[in-house]
């Protein structure tokens, strides 16, 4: 097919971490994007230059990344989009469920202690996947061009392979004990080295259908009995009445008004919308103590945990599938509450951690931005949640099972892998969506997208975020300082600990005076966060891959 050798020549052009244009009008614009992986990038460029709009460049990426980037690209996973097209606003949840057959015990033993790894490794960590019926909402509701094709490029890559990066070897490296000793995740990945050449010829054959067939392969056909088959072998739960019947659900996004600008981002089941406009909200009205304080400071990373401890205490009671439990939502954006909030700040020590309750009473992950030419604009986070989800490869089809099963709260105030805890709001019941905490969002001025943005790292993603549109408007930074600047992030519990990332530390300095002040700082294993932005200014188009990891992002007139 023509498309495949028009891959072969795009990757021979050099590809550069972060694109910039200048184009004449407020609502004709570049298109642009920002992808985790050089495939995914070309494979958007590609699809808009060939008339496709912002849905069909996210659809295809989507389906690239699954192959490219299979730590968290997927087909057995799930994700949120959030979509401005023709001038409006959409959110679309294709998170994974939670099978028929699970319980709220399912991961205690009997004497009601959480099961080590039980929710992360092997078939019963997995949730219904919700990725391949996401992606052809998105596409019936959206796309312009025709479905198969904007699998064809995804089915190229799995054909004739892709290159290693050193960082994807890394990953593997770290994984490698845990996943070798209970799931054959090594039959398929066991191979993949930095630099060599990876070839999914099941997967490819899985993605052949899944153009053909659309969702009935992967939900009712012979994915379906393939990956049923996979967990009766592996002593799963999902069973072809739970694939039968998971649906992708349009939901009203979260919209808020912040600083002059509309921020557009993802509602329950996810937690990250709602604590990204907590965050931004109360810092607004603690404006006047951030005054004259230099970024990541002493009082600077005061302030800011102080106020993501109060978003994290929320969190934890709160939120949940709105289909089972009900959230407080518009309470919790409520000018009044977020005033109350933000008065209970202490702006000079460290407020006890038993004392902030619930006010109203690498890790891996992956995030895509991007802009097309008439303005229109798509932000889409997906994940197996962990790298490389449950390990467990469904044989016959080539792709890996997520293990979101764990973003539920196993037991309540017990951590899960990413440390936070959750009550009876987000445990487990069959159907039950998992809470999560992505966050894809749009900023809009004036009705016009400014800024598409999003990043992977569980409990990380709107700390990370927050971080990342604070720099930008409070501090005046470039898309790409604002994106490369340090980030560190605290969540309330492990009680006054501030993680900070090996990429980049804080100061030496406010390190030692923020341990003075009573702060445990420790450094993470992993970097926090992959962003991948794009901003249009006054009609200049911008896009920016986070340096911290492979990303590659590009602004191309056309
Ligand atoms: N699995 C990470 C999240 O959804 O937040």
């Amino acid at each position: 097919m023509i498309y495949r050798h028009i891959v072969g020549l795009l990757l021979a052009v050099s590809l550069v971490g972060c694109g910039v244009a200048e184009v004449p009008s407020k609502t004709v614009h570049a298109g642009a994007v920002a992808s985790p992986d050089k495939y995914g990038a070309a494979v958007a460029e590609q699809v808009l230059r060939n008339g496709g709009n912002a849905v069909d460049a996210a659809v295809a990426t989507a389906f690239t990344l699954a192959v490219t980037y299979p730590e968290a690209g997927n087909i057995g996973g799930g994700g949120f989009m959030t979509i401005w097209f023709d001038g409006k606003a959409y959110f679309l949840d294709y998170r994974e469920t939670a099978p028929a057959a699970a319980h709220r015990d399912m991961y205690l033993d009997e004497n009601k202690q959480v099961i080590d790894n039980l929710s992360l490794i092997g078939a019963q960590a997995s949730g219904v996947p919700g990725t391949v019926m996401g992606l052809w909402e998105a596409h019936q509701k959206f796309g312009s061009l025709p479905w198969g094709e904007l699998v064809n490029p995804a089915i190229h890559y799995a054909e004739n392979g892709f290159k290693v990066s050193a960082k994807q070897s890394i990953y593997r490296e770290n994984l490698f004990e845990k996943l070798a000793a209970s799931t054959n995740f090594m039959d398929y990945f066991g191979t993949m080295e930095a630099n060599t050449t990876l070839v999914q010829t099941e997967l490819a054959t899985t993605l052949g259908r899944i153009a053909t067939h659309g969702p009935s392969d992967f939900y009712q056909g012979e994915t379906a009995a393939l990956l049923v088959a996979q967990m009766e072998r592996d002593g799963g739960l999902i069973t072809l009445e739970d694939l039968g019947s998971y649906t992708a659900v349009w939901r009203e996004p979260v919209i808020t008004d912040w600083q002059g600008y509309q921020l557009v981002t993802a509602p329950p089941p996810s937690s990250g919308g709602i604590a990204l406009a907590q965050l931004l909200g109360l810092k607004q009205r603690l404006a006047s103590h951030f005054e004259g304080t230099a970024l990541n400071s002493t009082q600077y990373v005061h302030l800011m945990a102080e106020i993501e401890k109060r978003v994290f205490a929320d969190r934890a009671d709160y939120l949940g599938d709105p289909s089972f439990v009900t959230v407080p939502q518009a309470k919790l954006l409520e000018p009044a509450y977020l005033d109350q909030r933000a008065s209970e700040v202490n702006t000079q020590n460290i407020s006890v951690t038993a004392d902030v309750k619930p006010g109203l009473e690498g890790y891996h992950t992956t995030h895509f931005s991007i802009l097309d030419k008439d303005g229109n604009a798509v932000s889409n986070t997906y994940t197996l949640n962990l790298s490389y989800g449950s390990g467990v490869v469904v044989e016959g089809a080539g792709f890996l099972m997520n293990n979101e099963m764990d973003d539920f709260s196993s037991k309540a105030g017990v951590p899960n892998a990413f440390g936070v805890v959750g009550n009876d709001a987000n445990s487990i019941e069959p159907g039950k969506r998992m809470l999560s905490s992505m966050a894809p969002s749009l900023l809009l001025k004036n009705n016009q997208v400014e800024l598409v943005i999003g990043t992977p790292g569980g409990s990380t993603i709107f700390t990370s975020i927050f971080q990342v549109i604070n720099n930008l408007y409070d501090y005046d930074m470039s898309l790409a300082d604002a994106v490369a600047a340090p980030r560190f992030h605290h969540q309330l519990l492990p009680k006054d600990q501030i993680n900070m990332e090996p990429y980049a530390p804080l100061a030496a300095e406010t390190q030692q005076a923020l341990t003075n002040k009573g702060y445990n700082l420790v450094t993470q294993g992993w970097n926090l966060g992959d962003i991948q932005a794009i901003k249009v200014t006054n009609g200049h188009v911008e896009a920016v891959a986070d340096p911290r990891s492979r990303g590659v992002a590009k602004v191309f007139p056309y």
